[in-house]
């Protein structure tokens, strides 16, 4: 089959960071689909994984959390799925990745793909809505329906995590949104996707929230350049706030702050789940149809905002230099091979 890996971590603008290659087909486990790939997009953990990880003994490495694609033979333990059906997933961080044309993916952690959208639309979601979904409610513990009378600040909103995140927040709470974006046009993607105030987290969060009526936040999702916002947010936080984390520190952060205001932290992990096949693994595949049935009513859009055509190391090379700029709005996908 078609894939594309590498063999050696090096930097994006090296063409062999990531190389087209020809690897024998993968066989299903007892639990597992295997899916003929149509479309997969590409996350920050892929740019991390592909700098951080070095393949051994010439063994390469295929990268790619996110695909849709055809169910073409089920383990003998899946229950709920049928060869032929299109699914949407994440996949595990501690198996190969979507960059391939055939996958295979624990049945639990995977759903029925929106009808609505295309293979790329569809592609663009998984991993972003899983962790927005588990941070939202399961960290954060904000109650599906509730939050009336409270906000939720959400830092770096137009990104591929943050743009799910507000959309969730505004479908499914009464929570009021505020979401950060630096640019005219991640401000403006912000607010198409619901946010009720758009904040700039280029300057002082603080006077802005005062500027918009709010005094202090009780909910806060730091989705990137966490350190470099720590104190604005504790500063933003409500006594007895929840402040929420994804992304990856560059040094410790003092939690002698949180203290004073008995703020609460609470670190989300997309991958935990399938990493260490905790006994409640099946409420990824669980959240990834409710998002299906969010999306098919028109309740929740899909947040791709670049495609590429094909799968392939140039376009994939491409699409990790985009992601390493920071700057994405909503994600890029890629499809066919
Ligand atoms: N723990 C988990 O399970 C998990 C899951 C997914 C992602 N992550 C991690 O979470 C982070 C965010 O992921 P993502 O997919 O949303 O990233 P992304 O799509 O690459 O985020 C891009 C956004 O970051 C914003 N940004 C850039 N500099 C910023 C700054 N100094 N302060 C605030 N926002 C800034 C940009 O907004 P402007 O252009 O408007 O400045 C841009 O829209 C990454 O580190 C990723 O690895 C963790």
């Amino acid at each position: 089959m078609k894939a594309v890996g590498y063999l050696q971590s090096l930097p994006i603008d090296h063409p062999e960071s990531l190389i087209d290659l020809e690897l024998p087909a993968p066989a299903p486990g007892p639990l597992d689909l295997l899916v003929r790939v149509a479309a997969v997009s590409v996350n920050p953990v892929d740019t991390k994984v592909r700098r951080n990880r070095a393949p051994t003994a010439f063994q390469p490495e295929v990268l790619g959390w996110d695909a849709v694609g055809t169910v073409e033979a089920l383990g003998k333990d899946v229950v709920g799925f049928a060869i032929g059906d299109r699914v949407y997933y994440a996949g595990a961080i501690n198996r190969p990745g979507s960059n391939a044309e055939l996958q295979v993916v624990d049945h639990r952690i995977a759903a029925l793909a929106p009808k609505s959208l295309t293979d790329a639309e569809a592609a663009a979601l998984p991993l972003t809505a899983i962790t927005a979904w588990e941070l939202l409610f399961d960290r954060l513990g904000v109650p599906e329906g509730g939050g009336a009378g409270q906000s939720l600040l959400v830092t770096g909103a137009a990104g591929g995590v943050g743009s799910i995140l507000v959309q969730l927040a505004r479908e499914l709470t009464q929570l009021r949104v505020i979401g950060t974006a630096s640019r005219p046009e991640t401000q403006d993607w912000v607010k198409q996707l619901g946010a009720h105030i758009v904040i700039d987290h280029s300057q002082p969060l603080r006077p802005q929230l005062v500027a918009a009526g709010v005094a202090e936040v009780e909910f806060i999702a730091s989705l990137t350049h966490t350190e470099q916002h720590w104190d604005a947010l504790i500063d933003a936080a409500a006594p007895q706030g929840r402040l929420g984390l994804i992304d990856d520190l560059s040094g410790p952060i003092d939690v002698m702050t949180l203290k004073r205001k008995a703020l609460s932290l609470h670190w989300e992990m997309m991958f935990t789940r399938p990493m260490f096949g905790t006994a409640d693994v099946a409420e990824q595949g669980r959240l990834l149809v409710r998002i299906a049935a969010l999306v098919d009513a028109g309740r929740v859009r899909t947040t791709v905002s670049e495609q590429l055509r094909p799968i392939n190391a140039a376009n994939l090379r491409r699409a990790h230099e985009l992601v390493e700029s920071g700057r994405m709005r909503g994600k890029i996908v890629l499809s066919g091979f």
